[in-house]
């Protein structure tokens, strides 16, 4: 796939977690045979990089980065703040933190931030600072990250932290359902708008510089593919041109199509539909000069959050482009169509 990828200029990759090839070298090997970026799944998360306030916890993640530069892979970062509010079972944000008070919250924030990027300073390519910061209207979300200061200056706090900590990195916003036009992705237009124009002073090599505070806009892509689930793909370039056109990059980072699912199997028509999902998408990001290519939120079936979570994807599954035993499925010759 990567092979396919690199002479259109665009780096395909995936989500990666070590634990999940434990027990399954296959899950490594196909990683790293098909694949030219490894992002985090959950090694910077905060509930795994740091469990307990001020404890950090690097192992997951330095296992993705020492498997990413040992086989010249990109590394790139996931998720730095995130707190989604409707699935706080998952505890992203710890609750010993989630307790503390807003200025000491805001503070670990802060601190948190430049521990992961210093550490990670010259090895990992591109990080999402900021994750789902807007409801499905385009209002903050009132997370734990906000309650610090009840608007969007924690946003713009982040990045400025990110970016002093390490100011080789490209620093992505992140986003759910964002990927046509509408109140939300006018709303995160907006904010990366207001970024791209605010600067901050760092020093690259002795001499001081000016940078905007972000270099990109991640889609999540996280898409449906059944019977009239089809995406409006013009709609989807549209909004990802106006992006492009405030001068940041934009990618696909946790692309995946669920299709209807009985027990865990989709019907023929609908892993055909799922098909040609893979291939528009592919499409919109080879037609997009400023679209650094595309990050699968997983590759295989067997490993997706979509299976994991089936309460929150009732009915819906098959989300990846290879099945449960690695085969390829027609999603796959739906990204390689596009590609060749
Ligand atoms: C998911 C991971 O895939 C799971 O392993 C984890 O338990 C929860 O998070 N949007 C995101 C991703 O930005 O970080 C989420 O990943 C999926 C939804």
């Amino acid at each position: 796939m990567a092979q396919l990828a690199k002479p259109r200029g665009k780096t395909i990759g995936t989500a990666y977690r070590s634990t999940y090839a434990q027990n399954d070298p296959c899950y490594r090997e196909v990683a790293l045979a098909e694949f030219d970026s490894l992002t985090t799944e959950i090694g910077t998360m905060m509930n795994t990089v740091q469990p307990e306030p001020g404890v950090f916890d690097f192992r997951e993640a330095d296992a993705v980065a020492d498997l990413a530069a040992q086989h010249h892979k990109d590394f790139q970062i996931h998720s730095l703040i995130w707190d989604p509010l409707d699935q706080l079972q998952w505890e992203i944000v710890p609750s010993a933190i989630r307790a503390m008070a807003p200025d000491r919250r805001h503070q670990l924030m802060i601190d948190s931030i430049t521990t992961v990027m210093k550490r990670y300073a010259g090895r990992a390519s591109t990080v999402t600072v900021v994750n789902e910061a807007f409801d499905q209207v385009g209002h903050l979300q009132p997370n734990a990250w906000w309650d610090t200061t009840h608007n969007d200056e924690y946003i713009f706090d982040a990045f400025r932290a990110a970016r002093l900590a390490d100011p080789t990195a490209e620093l992505y916003y992140n986003d759910h359902s964002a990927e046509t036009n509408s109140d939300k992705s006018n709303a995160i237009y907006d904010l990366v708008k207001r970024l791209r124009d605010t600067t901050v002073e760092v020093d690259v090599n002795g001499q001081t510089v000016a940078r905007p505070l972000i270099d990109g806009m991640g889609f999540q892509g996280h898409m449906l593919g059944g019977a009239d689930q089809q995406p409006n793909i013009s709609d989807i370039e549209s909004n990802v041109q106006r992006f492009a056109a405030l001068g940041v990059d934009v990618r696909f980072t946790e692309l995946d199509v669920r299709v209807p699912v009985l027990n865990g199997v989709a019907t023929v028509a609908d892993l055909d539909r799922q098909r040609l999902v893979y291939n528009m998408m592919t499409q919109v990001c080879l037609n997009q000069p400023r679209c650094t290519g595309l990050t699968l939120w997983g590759f295989t079936d067997k490993r997706s959050w979509i299976t994991d979570y089936p309460d929150s994807f009732s009915g819906y599954g098959a989300a990846t482009p290879l099945t449960d035993d690695y085969r390829r499925k027609p999603a796959w010759k739906g990204i390689a169509d596009a590609l060749r």
